[in-house]
């Protein structure tokens, strides 16, 4: 499964990504407000730090106005997936800029007919909310379940994004479903390392380490 990072934030992205588990990065319009950076420029700036798709989302309601952007926000580095809503202006500007050659993240999906819809139209990715189908006492992975079930049965190559995962059980369910990627914080990304086991054993190697009063360097 592939980790991305869900943020605009240069400092954090470039910190995660020395470890070796950043294989994209997702910004929507109010991670840019969040970054208080120019969404060209932090951008651009994103996709040479990061070797894997960086999507920048349109903000345009019709859809020759999301192609334009879209295709502007594409000129950025071939590595720009462009972001869409899941509205019919969005699939039409999915379908136009996938046979463009184009990557297209299809964003803000709550349902499994909308994530049919984006496969349809030729997504790269589909980015069902988890979250914020949790916050209206829905069950965000259920989704994620349905729409691993249809692309299956039927082949769809869309690979499915989860979004607005807020908790490192969010990241465990999806793997354990088949999610194709996780889109994360910073926040919730440096959590998957944390066991309190890993804490007291390596308190505990310290403590007898120090007491045998050698060095390795
Ligand atoms: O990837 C989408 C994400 O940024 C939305 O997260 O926590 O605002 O629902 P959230």
């Amino acid at each position: 499964m592939k980790f991305f990072v869900d943020t605009a934030d240069i400092d954090a992205i470039a910190e995660l990504n020395a470890t070796g588990m950043v294989d994209g990065v997702t910004t929507n319009p109010s991670l840019i407000l969040k970054s208080g950076r120019d969404i060209l420029e932090v951008t651009k700036e994103i996709c040479a730090l990061v070797k894997g798709p960086v999507s920048a989302e349109v903000v345009s309601l019709e859809a020759d106005d999301m192609i334009a952007e879209g295709r502007k926000l594409a000129r950025i580095a071939p590595n720009i997936a462009v972001k869409v809503p899941l509205t019919w202006a969005g699939l039409k500007t999915c379908k136009t800029l996938t046979d463009e050659g184009h990557m297209v993240n299809v964003t803000l999906c709550f349902s499994a007919n909308q994530a049919l819809l984006a496969a349809k139209a030729g997504a790269t990715f589909i980015s069902p909310f988890v979250g914020r189908l949790d916050d209206i006492n829905l069950d965000g992975m259920d989704l994620i379940g349905d729409i691993r079930t249809i692309y299956d049965n039927f082949g769809f190559e869309t690979q499915i994004l989860v979004a607005s995962v807020r908790s490192v059980n969010h990241v465990t369910q999806s793997a354990l479903i088949g999610a194709d990627v996780v889109t994360a914080p910073p926040a919730v990304l440096k959590k998957l390392a944390d066991h309190p086991l890993t804490d007291a054993g390596l308190a505990a190697f310290m403590a007898d380490w120090a007491k045998t009063g050698q060095k390795i360097l």
